[in-house]
């Protein structure tokens, strides 16, 4: 993973956010190829969403063919939208305070280990030793935590007294909280009780300035979809079954944002919701799980790295009745443990019903009910609109279920440069082998699909070369020219970006008009007329 951001900061894919400044956690800046990456992966995923679709064809594994539309909706909303869609009461992370760092952690980022032994003068003790790291960085971290505490040297690590495996702060009990060493804390017993914190971020609208004029930075595009819901219906001639897709920014006020872009306060999403007859949704639900999972394939990720994982009955969101996730082994996780890029939900007519009727909680008898106060009033009143579907054809009225694939484009985006990521040899200059470091990004992502090179600064070569590049530029194709250094030099500054094809003019391009294509992945090089360029890029890209 190191190498990873290294590259991403040296090559300007991502920088922290306000760098210069020291940072701000949980904030990052796309550079110059970051951004070309990262646009590539948003419109990779609203093509294949939104723009290939059509409503006649039945895709592979679809119930029907459906209609696709696409939405851009406002980051902040009407308050009531997030007291009804459950954000408001439910969007919550325990932290716990240290008393002792005035530091706040989430509960299930803290790791630990017991571990028996003397802190100070007091009596040997057995201790949950934290710090808030993952895999071996997790174990370096405690290692080093307890060598200090205990006053020992480094070469005594292996007389260390480790009482467990590590594990989430989250599996103890209050009633152990006495025995933890929060992690920074030097004292055992810091940590506060585990308290509830919303994750939405507060802003004040207009100039007055009170709590009453209070709204939220959305943390997830999801709801301008189902607040539009009516509105996309008479607006359009979409029918059920049918999408509406939205990619926009949400905000987090993550507790421990984390690994890099992975867990970030503000990111972006790639979301839609699928409206369906109730009767056809588990169908559909199992149509966008696959079809999601087989997009990331589809795009390079083909290791087995990549995994879909239904989620156990206990782990479903308060609205979802069956979730899959399509997760990614990120190098900064435990071996054999995934993260999630995308979740695919199941999330039935909860979010329509909640803007209609008002916040909705499951009765003892597991149906959805409006949540009401002790004096029997709707907790949060709905819009009061009426947004079940009428079916002109069946002359039924529903409300239809819904199925959300909602990824994230920072993690999808950080997925595709953690899989592109490779290291081999290839030969330099003088055809001896050296390691080389390649990005094997799918072509579709790459932020620059070919480059061109003259191969010496004379003899016409780099007007030549001048010219091919423009033709590229021209076509709309993402192309770079390069003139300085070595071309062994040149080509590995391009397989460091992810570069697929680079074109070099030289000596025998003078005389017979064609040109040295080099591959990245294969180095393969072969000729093809330098009329051609152009058309060849064009046709490996579709
Ligand atoms: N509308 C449902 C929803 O928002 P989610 O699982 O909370 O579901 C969907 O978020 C996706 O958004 C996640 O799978 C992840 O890719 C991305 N995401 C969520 N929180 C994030 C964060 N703090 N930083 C970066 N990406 C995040």
């Amino acid at each position: 993973m190191d190498k990873v951001v290294a590259l991403c900061k040296r090559r300007g894919f991502i920088f922290q956010s306000s760098e210069i400044y020291g940072g701000l956690n949980g904030f990052w800046d796309y550079g110059p190829l970051g951004v070309e990456l990262k646009r590539n992966v948003r419109n990779a995923w609203w093509q294949d969403m939104v723009g290939s679709n059509d409503p006649w064809t039945v895709p592979d594994g679809a119930p029907t063919a459906y209609h696709m539309v696409g939405v851009e909706t406002s980051i902040i909303m009407h308050p009531q939208v997030w007291k009804c869609s459950g954000h408001y009461d439910m969007f919550v992370d325990k932290m716990v305070d240290c008393r002792e760092s005035k530091s706040r952690y989430r509960v299930d980022h803290v790791k630990g280990r017991w571990i028996e032994g003397k802190v100070g003068d007091a009596a040997p003790a057995r201790l949950f030793l934290t710090a808030v790291a993952d895999g071996p960085e997790l174990d370096a971290a405690l290692t080093q935590r307890a060598l200090k505490l205990f006053g020992m040297r480094s070469k005594e690590a292996d007389k260390l007294q480790w009482q467990s495996e590590s594990t989430s702060l989250a599996t103890l009990s209050f009633e152990q909280y006495g025995s933890v060493i929060g992690p920074e804390a030097t004292q055992p017993g810091t940590l506060t009780a585990p308290r509830d914190f919303n994750l939405m971020f507060k802003t004040i609208l207009g100039a007055l300035g009170t709590d009453a004029d209070a709204a939220f930075l959305r943390p997830e595009t999801a709801q301008g979809m189902f607040v539009n819901f009516k509105n996309v219906c008479d607006s359009t001639r979409v029918k059920v079954p049918f999408g509406i897709a939205q990619i926009g920014k949400s905000f987090r006020n993550e507790i421990t944002p984390r690994n890099f872009t992975f867990r970030s306060r503000e990111f972006e999403q790639m979301e839609m919701e699928f409206f369906c007859h109730p009767s056809q949704s588990r169908q559909w639900y199992e149509y966008w799980r696959d079809f999601r999972y087989n997009w990331y394939v589809n795009l390079g990720i083909k290791s087995d790295r990549l995994q879909l994982r239904d989620h156990a009955q206990d782990e479903l969101s308060h609205y979802s009745v069956g979730t899959a996730d399509v997760e990614y082994a990120f190098p900064f996780l435990d071996e054999g443990e995934f993260g999630e890029l995308e979740g695919v939900a199941h999330r039935g007519d909860f979010d329509l019903r909640s803007h209609m009727e008002g916040k909705l909680v499951k009765d003892a008898g597991g149906n959805l009910v409006v949540e009401q106060t002790a004096s029997g009033e709707p907790k949060y009143r709905g819009s009061g609109k009426d947004l079940a579907y009428f079916d002109d054809q069946t002359r039924e009225k529903f409300v239809p279920h819904v199925i959300e694939p909602a990824a994230g484009a920072d993690r999808a985006t950080l997925a595709f440069i953690c899989e592109a990521y490779a290291e081999d040899s290839a030969p330099d200059d003088k055809g001896q082998m050296q390691t080389r470091v390649v990005m094997r990004f799918h072509p579709r992502l790459a932020p620059v699909k070919a480059a061109v090179f003259p191969l010496v600064k004379k003899d016409g070569q780099p007007e030549q070369a001048r010219e091919i590049y423009l033709a590229l530029k021209r076509a709309g194709i993402a192309a770079a020219y390069d003139e300085q250094a070595a071309i062994g030099k040149r080509y590995r500054r391009q397989d460091e970006i992810g570069t697929p094809w680079c074109f070099t003019v030289d000596n025998q391009t003078l005389v017979d008009g064609t040109v040295t294509l080099r591959e990245r992945d294969s180095l393969e090089q072969t000729r093809i007329p330098a009329t051609d360029v152009v058309a060849e890029v064009q046709r490996r890209l579709a």
